[in-house]
């Protein structure tokens, strides 16, 4: 192979403006898959992503194209569009030269956009944008071109006029690909040098590594070490996927493909490792940062027979998603369980959904979702129990006391807003009721405005999305990055039955918005749980003071009315506490932005 006919691209997007339609006709076109109406989104691999129409995990394929009596090989790699996976964007773009930055002909460009543009930017590629789905109604191409120039700096010529649906001017897309991006740099002469970008896990094969040659080459039975863990392995089988897999005889640099040598799961296969030959050492491509859970949630089985059967589903979901940190948990109320850490909220219940497709029937409970606080301990016993100063804090229960910390610091992000002028006054009230800080406002056109907020974590990850697009009409649309922690004034809050605090319900909440939530925990308690011969008291404390009280109703007012305290407290038993845990925990786990996330899609199609 020459590497001169080889181009290794990738596909980005705001959520729905048509990457996985777009891959499907380079597909068809390029002879991959016949051309039928049964082909959506073939690279939408995962039964989760195929019915809720996005894309998770990424997947690579490739392409032959005749261009100019010239046969070129072209390696798309197809990436997620939503803010919880913009790791696997990244990861997906070191692989490549050049990207397609699609946007939408009608909605223009979104927060999506402008996130992966930037990633696609720093990473130096070439861009070429397209203006998909042109054979909309509302389209209006000309408003979108201007928008690209003006945020972007691409001049409005440099765009493709494209419907991914209808097919139309796709083959242009091809035609561009080859003239506009350039062929992969290769280290002539080194040996092999492979960069480890994705992997998925097989029963039978073990891992499934995907790699991007950036020198030398690879065949089946060389010796290969890994630079991350100095592990080696004997290469079983290399092949390039089609999307389906293909085996070859040999790969070579510039190619991209798959490989199987004996990892036995995905945590030996470090996304951003460095494959070379045994005795053969290169100079470690720059590696990438593991990803990082942002979202906490404990999960127990609602049976507790049901331990080992959940355990063996999450490990078996764990094998192919290396993003979701796993620790044993256990709570008094709802026994032995985990707590699971996530990218993000989507994240979360993709997961859950997965794990319930794993053919797990019991039913579990997810505790309420958390960040990741920090708090930095000033009593020098608990930082030599510890080891180290600063503590991060993933489950509430085991928040440290005022009397031996520092400062509390909490995650904060650097949110994206991007929405028509005619919302401006609701979007900025909401983020000033979540205590965020505008960092800068400029309009991307005479009516779209492009906002960054600086938020706690904490503040967007219960139903801030939701409430952006209800306020909105859909509207606007939201991303986020990482910010680095910044010190907050946090306390933790305890919710108390009938005088006695429940462990699952403790809360860490900012001083200025302790009273609200504590508030709003009482009231759905009250509402939540099962009415009962008596009364119970329903309240929320920070140390010793109540802040928040409820009483729960009682289940006729013709019965006996009888006070659970005092001495009936032995008839308020644990079943309750694990009665009202149980409801408390479902009904504040809502994650308002994955339901109204789920539903924006599905209305879109
Ligand atoms: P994610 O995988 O969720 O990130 O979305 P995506 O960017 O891959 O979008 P997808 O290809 O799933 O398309 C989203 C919706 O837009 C689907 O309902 C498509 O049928 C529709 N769509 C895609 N391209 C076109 C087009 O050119 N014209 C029209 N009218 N609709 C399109």
């Amino acid at each position: 192979y020459d590497v001169e006919y080889i181009r290794n691209f990738s596909i980005i997007a705001h959520v729905d403006h048509g990457k996985s339609t777009l891959a499907d006709r380079l597909l068809e076109i390029t002879g991959c898959i016949p051309k039928a109406a049964s082909n959506k989104q073939v690279l939408d691999k995962l039964q989760v992503e195929r019915e809720r129409g996005i894309t998770v995990k990424a997947q690579t394929a490739s392409l032959f194209y005749t261009y100019e009596a010239k046969k070129y090989l072209l390696n798309l790699i197809d990436t997620p569009g939503h803010v919880d996976f913009s790791y696997e964007v990244s990861r997906s773009l070191s692989a490549c030269q050049g990207v397609l930055l699609v946007v939408d002909a009608n909605e223009g460009i979104q927060a999506q956009t402008v996130a992966n543009f930037f990633l696609a930017f720093e990473a130096q590629l070439s861009i070429i944008p397209i203006i998909n789905k042109i054979d909309l109604k509302n389209a209006d191409p000309e408003r979108v071109e201007k928008q690209i120039e003006k945020m972007f700096d691409i001049p409005a010529s440099d765009c493709i006029r494209i419907s991914a649906k209808l097919g139309t001017n796709v083959e242009t897309v091809l035609q561009e690909v080859v003239r506009r991006l350039p062929p992969p740099k290769i280290e002539k002469g080194s040996p092999l040098k492979a960069l480890l970008f994705d992997s998925t896990f097989d029963h039978y094969r073990g891992v499934v590594a995907s790699i991007a040659l950036c020198g030398g080459d690879v065949c089946k039975g060389n010796k290969i070490v890994s630079a991350h863990s100095g592990k080696c392995y004997e290469v079983n089988e290399v092949g390039i996927l089609t999307p389906e897999e293909v085996p070859a005889e040999k790969l070579y640099a510039g190619q991209v493909g798959y490989l199987i040598a004996g990892m036995k799961d995905v945590q030996e296969a470090q996304i951003g490792d460095t494959l070379h030959l045994l005795k053969q050492p290169v100079e470690p491509l720059p590696g990438f940062k593991p990803a990082k859970p942002m979202v906490f949630a404990g999960m127990f089985p609602v049976d507790q027979s049901e331990y080992s059967n959940l355990k063996s589903a999450l490990e078996k979901l764990t094998l192919n998603d290396s993003s979701v940190s796993v620790s044993r948990d256990s709570s008094a109320a709802l026994g032995a369980g985990w707590r699971l850490g996530f990218l993000g909220l989507l994240h979360m219940e993709v997961f859950n959904q997965r794990l319930e497709q794993e053919e797990y029937n019991a039913s579990v409970i997810m505790t309420s979702p958390t960040v990741p606080y920090k708090a930095v301990l000033s009593s020098p016993k608990l930082i030599k129990e510890y080891g180290e100063s600063e503590i991060t804090i993933v489950n509430p229960s085991a928040f440290p006391d005022k009397s031996v910390v520092k400062e509390y610091l909490e995650p904060m992000i650097l949110g994206t807003i991007i929405s028509p002028d005619d919302y401006l006054g609701k979007i900025m009230s909401l983020c000033q009721t979540r205590r965020a800080e505008q960092k800068s406002f400029l309009y991307i056109d005479e009516h779209r405005i492009m906002m960054k907020y600086l938020f706690p974590l904490n503040e967007i990850v219960v139903d801030f999305y939701d409430n952006l697009k209800s306020l909105s009409s859909g509207y606007a649309s939201f991303d986020y990055e990482d910010a680095g922690y910044l010190p907050a004034d946090l306390v933790k809050m305890d919710i108390l039955l009938n005088g006695r605090p429940v462990e699952e319900l403790v809360t860490i909440a900012h001083r200025e918005k302790a009273y609200e939530v504590g508030k709003a925990i009482c009231e759905r308690l009250r509402d939540a749980i099962p009415r009962q011969l008596f009364e119970i008291a329903v309240q929320a404390s920070i140390g010793s003071k109540i802040i928040a009280r409820e009483t729960t109703f009682h289940a006729s007012q013709n019965l006996m009315h009888r006070r659970c305290d005092g001495d009936n407290k032995e008839t308020f038993d644990s079943s309750h506490l694990t009665a009202a845990a149980t409801v408390v925990a479902k009904s504040i786990d809502t994650p308002a932005i994955l339901s109204d996330n789920t539903q924006f899609l599905s209305e879109n199609g």
